[in-house]
């Protein structure tokens, strides 16, 4: 599909492309979802929090963008099937999955974490990343093309303090998106995750069972991190939606199994770790 001197090119759109967000009534999906639609593209929304996420398409469309919503918790087979044949069914296809609904699990060292709560954090972060997948993924290759972009993490790229499932689940969403790139990319569909650093949104407010204290110490933590880091503050969710609206638009045709942090530079500064201290 590509092929010789393609020149200046210009295509960071994604104009009439259908593209399913999961998580995205809050934070960085939602930032994902109306960046996605003002980038040209038919968007589902999709969440577990019907309100919230009825309330992200109501603000694209008052953007005079094309939203829908479809709830799904992403970690159920039948509710991740449901979510792409709906898509289809809707808009006669799909293009583009951006793989973000994740939670966190809390703020402890993995003796403390319960076998429920390890579950959890694997079931909806991976499990769901790959359910979702799996069902996007022959529609994928019936087209002979098609875009994931996952959310992973740097917690993924690195061992941070008192995360274990999540840690886990993160590192885990990185190497499933470099061994999709290599099984799916002679199929023309690329794969890419976005590690997203220190970004101010809710993930941990509404996390499993964070006590005051935990979140006050989580916070903390955040906020020292943040200072620490070589651009010294916390990224907007915006900031990652602009990353994702790339990698899946054709700008980013070259691009697949590649990992890209956007952190403000934090995994690159050797202070990370004394962020926990
Ligand atoms: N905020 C950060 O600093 C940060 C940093 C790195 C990575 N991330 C990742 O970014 C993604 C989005 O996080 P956020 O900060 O916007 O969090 P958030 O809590 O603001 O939003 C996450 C959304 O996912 C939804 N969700 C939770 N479980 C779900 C399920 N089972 N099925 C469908 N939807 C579900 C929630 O209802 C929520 O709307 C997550 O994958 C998170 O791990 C966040």
């Amino acid at each position: 599909m590509v092929s010789g001197d393609m020149g200046v090119r210009g295509m960071t759109r994604i104009d009439g492309k259908t593209a399913v967000v999961t998580g995205s009534a809050n934070g960085i999906g939602r930032a994902m979802a109306r960046a996605f639609a003002a980038a040209g593209g038919n968007v589902v929304v999709s969440d577990v929090l019907v309100e919230d996420g009825e309330r992200t398409v109501r603000e694209i469309a008052e953007s005079g963008g094309t939203a829908v919503f479809i709830a799904a918790d992403v970690s159920d087979v039948a509710q991740a099937e449901h979510l792409i044949a709906n898509t289809v069914e809707r808009f006669g296809g799909i293009d583009i999955l951006a793989n973000n609904a994740g939670i966190g699990g809390g703020q402890l060292r993995l003796h403390e974490v319960s076998a429920e709560d390890f579950d959890r954090v694997i079931d909806v972060n991976l499990r769901g990343t790959f359910l979702c997948s799996k069902f996007a993924i022959p529609h994928f290759l019936a087209r002979g093309d098609g875009r994931i972009v996952n959310t992973a993490s740097t917690y993924g790229l690195i061992g941070a303090p008192k995360a274990p499932a999540y840690c886990a689940s993160k590192g885990a969403i990185i190497n499933l998106t470099r061994q999709l790139a290599v099984d799916y990319g002679p199929d023309g569909i690329r794969v890419n995750a976005i590690c997203p650093g220190y970004i101010d949104t809710g993930l941990g407010r509404r996390g499993p069972r964070l006590t005051t204290e935990e979140f006050a110490a989580a916070t903390a933590i955040r906020e020292k991190a943040a200072g620490m880091q070589p651009l010294g503050r916390q990224g907007l969710p915006a900031e990652i939606a602009d990353v994702a609206v790339f990698l899946a638009s054709d700008a980013a045709s070259f691009m697949t199994g590649s990992i890209v942090t956007v952190d403000g530079g934090c995994v690159t500064t050797f202070n990370y770790g004394e962020a926990s201290n």
